[in-house]
């Protein structure tokens, strides 16, 4: 089987990325992981990188006039390396007219809350000031704008009386880890098609 060829953009821990590349290991994946990209030097996710034999690049933001000549130096990186799909796992900054250009309809982001709702920093916090019941998390297309792309999968998650931020987190991103790996399978299935804001799944 061809795989897909898939990087990865963080900006620190790097749970989603080990939970992808844990998936692409197995027998039956349709994708690799092929690099990561950080704006951090510091991330955790670059040592998970190098500890599990993937390729880590570091573009810190300081190194750049701005934000497209940034871009530019990533779009050169992953289109020397054949990247067909770029996936953002915690990459902390919009991205811009120059990748979004190069890559339209070929990035994914995962946002911790049913998008629309609680979209930007601090999901979780939102979601308990707000005394959802419900919340969850979200795969979806990347635009120009803040978490709105066409959503791909969502999964709720029960919202408990007594949930602190951090125990929140944590079951949000057990499934974070379970449908980011899924779409991705989905998207190299050919099975994705963008119709204005819907995305519909086909069949096998
Ligand atoms: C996740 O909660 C993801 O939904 C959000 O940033 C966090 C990244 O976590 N976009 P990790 O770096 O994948 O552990």
């Amino acid at each position: 089987m061809t795989k897909g060829n898939v990087a990865v953009l963080l900006s620190g821990r790097g749970s989603n990325f080990t939970a992808m590349v844990r998936d692409a290991r197995k027998a039956d994946a349709n994708y690799a992981v092929r690099l990561v990209i950080s704006d951090q030097e510091n991330a955790p996710g670059l040592r998970k990188a190098a500890a599990l034999g993937i390729p880590g690049y570091c573009l810190p933001r300081e190194r750049f006039k701005d934000r497209d000549e940034q871009e530019r130096e990533m779009v050169s990186m992953l289109e020397r390396e054949g990247i067909e799909l770029v996936c953002l796992a915690g990459y902390m900054r919009l991205i811009g007219p120059e990748l979004l250009k190069q890559f339209s309809g070929r990035i994914m982001n995962i946002h911790p809350s049913l998008l629309p709702a609680c979209p930007g920093l601090h999901a979780q916090r939102q979601a308990l000031r707000l005394g959802q019941k419900i919340s969850g998390c979200t795969v979806h297309f990347v635009d120009a704008g803040l978490d709105s792309g066409p959503i791909i999968l969502q999964q709720a998650v029960r919202i408990r009386d007594d949930d602190s931020e951090d125990s929140l987190s944590r079951r949000i991103l057990r499934q974070e880890h379970r449908i980011y790996p899924r779409a991705i399978r989905l998207y190299f299935s050919g099975r994705l098609q963008i119709r204005g804001r819907r995305v519909i799944i086909g069949n096998k």
